[in-house]
């Protein structure tokens, strides 16, 4: 499976059964997270065999057999939101292309915990990840109509981009971005909110990696 196909098969799941992550596969993980982390200029960070990401009430009606799992955290900065949403997108789908499953979590997980794994960083959120006790299932989606607008006939790219945006996932399924196109200039808008800036990280990644980088450029972010 590439990282495209991933974008079709990643769905968000919420149980792991207790299958442990091969040590050849986390060795391709932390090359991952090494990669990333220098383009993104991100501290994110793999914790493996670890009950400590939720609190025992979220574990007995939510998040069931978390034991791996991402921290996605580094310095503050005003588009830190933005550039780990962009991160965290190709981490899920670098993971979904070795079998594994996912899921994000920007709220309900233990934000003490895990802000003192990573002293002096800023942390936004984690991602679960290991083998899913089911692999989810499509999310509810807008339409290409509702979220995007070309000026002009619509290029095949834009297209393949729209389809990989509404892939992504984004806080509560809420989808609130519009995407413009003219030429072969993109915009994207995200609605103001809690998770707006890694909504909008996801959402760029999904659309880039659709659509193809070679084919079109960013106008403007927001
Ligand atoms: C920024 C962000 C924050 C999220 N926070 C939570 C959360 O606190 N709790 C939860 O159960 N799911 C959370 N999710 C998961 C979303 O609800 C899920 O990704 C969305 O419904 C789309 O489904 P999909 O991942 O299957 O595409 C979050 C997702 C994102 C992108």
């Amino acid at each position: 499976m590439d990282m495209k196909q991933a974008m079709v098969e990643r769905h968000m799941v919420r149980k792991y059964t207790d299958k442990p992550i091969p040590a050849e596969i986390v060795r391709k993980i932390n090359g991952r997270v090494s990669d990333i982390n220098a383009k993104y200029h991100t501290d994110i960070k793999l914790v493996r065999d670890d009950g400590s990401a939720f609190n025992a009430a979220i574990k007995l009606v939510l998040a069931k057999g978390v034991r791996n799992y991402f921290i996605l955290a580094g310095k503050a900065d005003p588009d830190l939101r933005e550039r780990l949403g962009a991160a965290g997108a190709d981490l899920m789908l670098f993971c979904q292309t070795l079998g594994l499953n996912t899921w994000w979590v920007g709220g309900t997980y233990s934000h003490a915990k895990m802000a003192q794994k990573v002293p002096g960083d800023e942390v936004i959120g984690i991602i679960a990840v290991g083998y899913g006790a089911t692999q989810g299932k499509p999310h509810k989606s807008k339409s290409a109509q509702e979220v995007a607008t070309y000026e002009g006939p619509e290029p095949e790219w834009f297209k393949n981009g729209v389809e990989a945006a509404l892939l992504a996932p984004t806080a509560l399924g809420k989808q609130a971005f519009k995407i413009e196109g003219a030429g072969d200039e993109v915009s994207i808008m995200y609605e103001p909110g809690t998770f707006a800036g890694e909504d909008l990280g996801l959402v760029k990644y999904h659309f880039a990696l659709g659509a193809g980088s070679h084919s079109f450029c960013w106008k403007a972010t927001r």
